[in-house]
């Protein structure tokens, strides 16, 4: 399905989904989910993943750890993804940001085809507009935590960088942490400094996989306001993955990933946890 750089054409009202016809758009599982769930605003998707797939090398076999996945994320939409460890959660946040390329299938970010750039041409439009925060942080060793947070900057340079890293980490809650280097901070300080770092340069999408996984209750409740916090004030689209269903019910809506494919998903009314998913 081709799908239109003009934001009014095209795009079925309800589903947000592209549709030449809305009229006689056939529902598919993907348009099931979208219509089952509220939209903020009914425009241009920030997102729209149709029918990806991913397959790497698994000793001599192919294994396939997604399959003909679609889906359509509004401007200003929060966004869980749920799933079992190992059912392709991470694989599906590195091919949505445009970190990692699909075997099959195309993604538009922003309304551009990622399958048209090479890795420059993502990076480029990655930008200073998304924010990635990594189940495994990857900050760089060699870097103390506020270098770590102004690492954005340097491909999307502006005035007041530093303090506005700085005003980051203090938001975080590692005001006296600047200096420090990751090998001398907790995982959970670590995790902090990658989410400073992925909202260093304002940006309109960010990615966060289990973003509260290594914070103790307290600490994760702050940081999960200062989510949604961002998310209503700023309107910054997010795309969560995580265990934690009173994390996912604060989300517009939660999906649930298994066997390669997304179905909408109600998390328990429980205050967090739930099980494996
Ligand atoms: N490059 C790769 N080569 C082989 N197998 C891979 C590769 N990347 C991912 N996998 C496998 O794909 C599956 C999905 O991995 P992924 O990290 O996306 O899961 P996940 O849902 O994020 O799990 P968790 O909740 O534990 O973080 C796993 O079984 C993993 O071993
Ligand atoms: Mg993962």
């Amino acid at each position: 399905m081709s799908y239109s750089s003009n934001p009014q054409a095209n795009l079925d009202p309800q589903t947000n989904l592209p549709t030449d016809d809305a009229t006689s758009h056939q529902p598919t599982t993907d348009t099931i989910i979208a219509s089952n769930v509220p939209h903020k605003q009914a425009h241009q998707p920030v997102l729209h993943a149709e029918k990806l797939s991913k397959r790497v090398r698994s000793g001599e076999r192919s294994l396939t750890i997604l399959h003909d996945l679609s889906l359509s994320v509004a401007a200003g939409e929060s966004v869980a993804i749920l799933g079992k460890s190992g059912a392709g959660k991470s694989t599906l946040l590195g091919l949505l940001a445009g970190l990692d390329t699909p075997s099959d299938g195309e993604l538009t970010l922003f309304g551009q085809p990622l399958s048209q750039m090479d890795e420059d041409g993502r990076a480029a439009l990655r930008a200073g507009r998304v924010g990635f925060v990594f189940q495994n942080f990857q900050l760089l060793p060699t870097l103390s935590a506020l270098e770590n947070v102004l690492l954005p900057l340097e491909l999307s340079p502006r005035a007041g960088e530093t303090q506005a890293a700085a005003q980051w980490l203090e938001r975080v809650g590692l005001g006296e942490r600047v200096g420090h280097l990751p090998k001398q901070l907790s995982g959970g300080e670590q995790q902090r400094v990658a989410i400073a770092r992925a909202f260093v340069t304002d940006p309109e999408l960010v990615f966060a996989d289990e973003p509260t996984g290594n914070l103790d209750p307290e600490t994760g409740a702050q940081i999960i306001d200062l989510l949604f916090t961002l998310n209503r004030e700023a309107g910054t689209t997010l795309i969560l993955v995580t265990h934690d269903h009173a994390l996912a019910r604060r989300c517009d809506r939660c999906l649930r990933l298994a066997n390669g494919q997304l179905m909408a998903f109600e998390p328990t009314a429980v205050a967090s946890g739930g099980g494996d998913e």
